[in-house]
């Protein structure tokens, strides 16, 4: 047997004493022979495989083939379990658990003899917690995304995620569409494994993945259910026994380019609003300074390329054909760091050189572009001093410079109650706001910013309206919507201020979003204001009120911030 470098996973299999009996004797009980617990590195695989998180449920399948991989790089996989978050089924929001699970992952690495991490990403806040816990350990890490649903398709239209239960939600609502049609496209929307198909906010952070250099190349478009997804396992698995022996761990790939690739990748995909507040909470756990500006600033020169759902009308397997990720970022040219190492060894720019664009009309050139402006804009103003963003591609061009009267919900509660009264003093000149829905006062955050609009204002055809909350919304909505509001009204913020009838001014190309109302009357509602109780006493959900930040650092717990790596001093026995 060749020399190896002594790794990390031989303070636990290396050792000849009582310990070490104890660590590999109750592993031998799966059937693991002597010679794999002879110094190799070993690979854990991070699964968040659930029956409950239906866009991840094909992983344990996406694990066998990555360790195929490892074990034909002489290395011994094994694969383990963290908390798995399902969009669709998960109250109050999966966003109030993600720091939840990525202290699950932290601790899960730290404590297990590891050498090298793969992470089985999907749905949406599964990538980001996995991200975020991995990166406070700092191990080699690679990351594998589940890859998209196939196209949905509903009688003669294609249809998609997300995207079109808004649409035939609120089809339903103007009485254009039956119920009974309703219930039969729930069957031809999600029609086989993987997730969100739209450019929503999986497709977004499998993209982030890609753009980040935390995954292979084409991680992110090839659908769940191609052969090729596979093959990509299996050759992610043979990279991260390699990348064990170079020592390339997260922070020599995350570092601040490579978070400057993925904001631009973010607007030439038209990505989701989410990705802002996951990127800024990994970039915090890698010390590396992201801010909001840093968002506006790099992307507020991006062109749209790609023409995918919700902000125009292809879906990811359309993507993944046209020549997916290494094709928008090859078209980025020299708005791209190309020198940003990647997970494979190779840099940004090696991986995406020659990659080919087989559909123009997918992904477009970006000399002329889908759509002008790709990326997220920052508002700042006296209703958001700590900003608050909207995603122009997909809002409405008339009303980016809009004032009017606010219409005002103190709760998601208060809106479901009111929204469809008859009587609510209402049209589509006024401006929705919703108050109550921010990190701490939910508590979690939830994607309910793209308030659904009155009936009275659907019937007459109009299908947007300017909306304001503390809330996210999903990356499969549309809207002008200004979300993330900061600080958010449950800590104080000018928010919880807002009164009915009270002016707003929305100016998306000055970046402003202002509250007209004078400083004094606002200084006495300040006064007159009362915090809200905590709606938590006790439990994950109270240490969560009592430590998540705000929206503009990226709604982390303040104690996760940074990383303290894999080192565990202490033997358990
Ligand atoms: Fe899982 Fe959309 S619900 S990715
Ligand atoms: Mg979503």
């Amino acid at each position: 047997m060749t020399e190896r470098p002594k790794l990390r996973s031989s303070e636990w299999f290396g050792k000849q004493d009582r310990d070490g009996f104890v660590h590999r004797s109750w592993m031998k009980n799966q059937g693991l022979p002597q010679h794999l617990f002879d110094g190799r590195p070993v690979i854990g695989i991070c699964n968040t495989w659930s029956e409950l998180t239906p866009c991840n449920a094909h992983f344990r399948k996406i694990a066998e083939h990555v360790k195929r991989g490892v074990y034909e790089m002489g290395g011994f996989p094994l694969e383990f379990p963290v908390m798995s978050l399902g969009e669709t089924l998960m109250r109050p929001t999966t966003m109030l658990f993600r720091n939840l699970v990525s202290m699950d992952v932290e601790e899960s690495i730290r404590a297990n003899p590891m050498d090298g991490v793969i992470l089985l990403v999907g749905c949406d806040k599964t990538t980001p917690a996995l991200l975020m816990g991995a990166a406070s350990c700092d191990l080699p890490t690679l990351a594998i995304s589940g890859g998209p649903m196939l196209n949905g398709r509903f009688r003669d239209e294609q249809i998609g995620s997300g995207t079109h239960v808004w649409k035939f939600g609120e089809m339903v609502r103007a009485g254009e569409m039956s119920l009974g049609d309703f219930m039969d496209a729930e069957a031809c929307m999600s029609r086989s494994a993987g997730h969100c198909m739209v450019m929503g906010t999986a497709s977004t952070m499998a993209s982030m993945v890609e753009s980040l250099g935390m995954g292979l190349p084409a991680n992110a478009a090839i659908p769940a259910v191609d052969s090729r997804r596979y093959v990509l396992a299996h050759m992610a698995g043979r990279r991260i026994v390699e990348m064990v022996k170079e020592d390339l761990r997260m922070s020599k790939i995350l570092t601040r380019e490579a978070f400057e690739n993925a904001i631009r990748v973010n607007g030439a995909i038209g990505g989701s609003t989410n990705a802002v507040v996951h990127l800024l909470a990994l970039a915090g756990r890698m010390g590396i300074d992201v801010s909001l500006e840093d968002w506006d600033r790099l992307g507020c020169d991006v062109p749209c390329l790609v023409n995918l759902m919700p902000s125009g009308k292809y879906l990811m397997e359309d993507f993944f054909y046209a020549g997916g990720l290494p094709a928008v970022i090859r078209a980025l040219g020299d708005r791209i760091h190309k020198d940003a190492m990647t997970v494979n060894g190779r840099t940004m720019g090696q991986n995406t050189e020659d990659a080919p664009n087989w559909n123009p009309d997918v992904i477009f050139p970006a000399d002329a572009p889908f759509k002008d402006q790709g990326g997220i804009a920052v508002l700042r103003g006296n209703l958001c001093p700590n900003g608050a963003i909207l995603k122009p591609s997909a809002a409405s061009p008339h009303l980016m410079n809009h004032r009017g009267r606010a219409v005002v919900f103190e709760s998601i509660e208060d809106f479901h109650h009111r929204i469809d009264d008859e009587d609510l003093d209402v049209d589509e000149t006024c401006v929705l706001v919703l108050k109550g829905c921010g990190p701490r006062g939910y508590p979690g955050f939830p994607e309910v910013g793209n308030m659904p609009l009155p009936p009275k204002v659907l019937r007459k055809g109009i299908t947007d309206m300017v909306r304001i909350s503390d809330a996210r919304m999903s990356g499969t909505a549309y809207g002008t919507v200004v979300l993330h509001t900061a600080p958010e009204s449950a800590v104080g913020g000018p928010l919880a201020l807002v009164q009915n009838g009270d002016m707003i001014a929305l100016d998306v190309a000055g970046r402003t979003l202002t509250l007209d109302v004078p400083e004094e009357e606002l200084a006495r509602r300040k006064a007159a204001w009362v915090a809200p109780e905590p709606r938590h006493d006790r439990g994950y959900a109270r240490l969560y009120i009592d430590h998540v930040m705000q929206a503009d650092t990226g709604a982390d717990l303040d104690f996760l911030v940074g990383k303290s790596g894999a080192e565990v001093a202490r033997e358990s026995h």
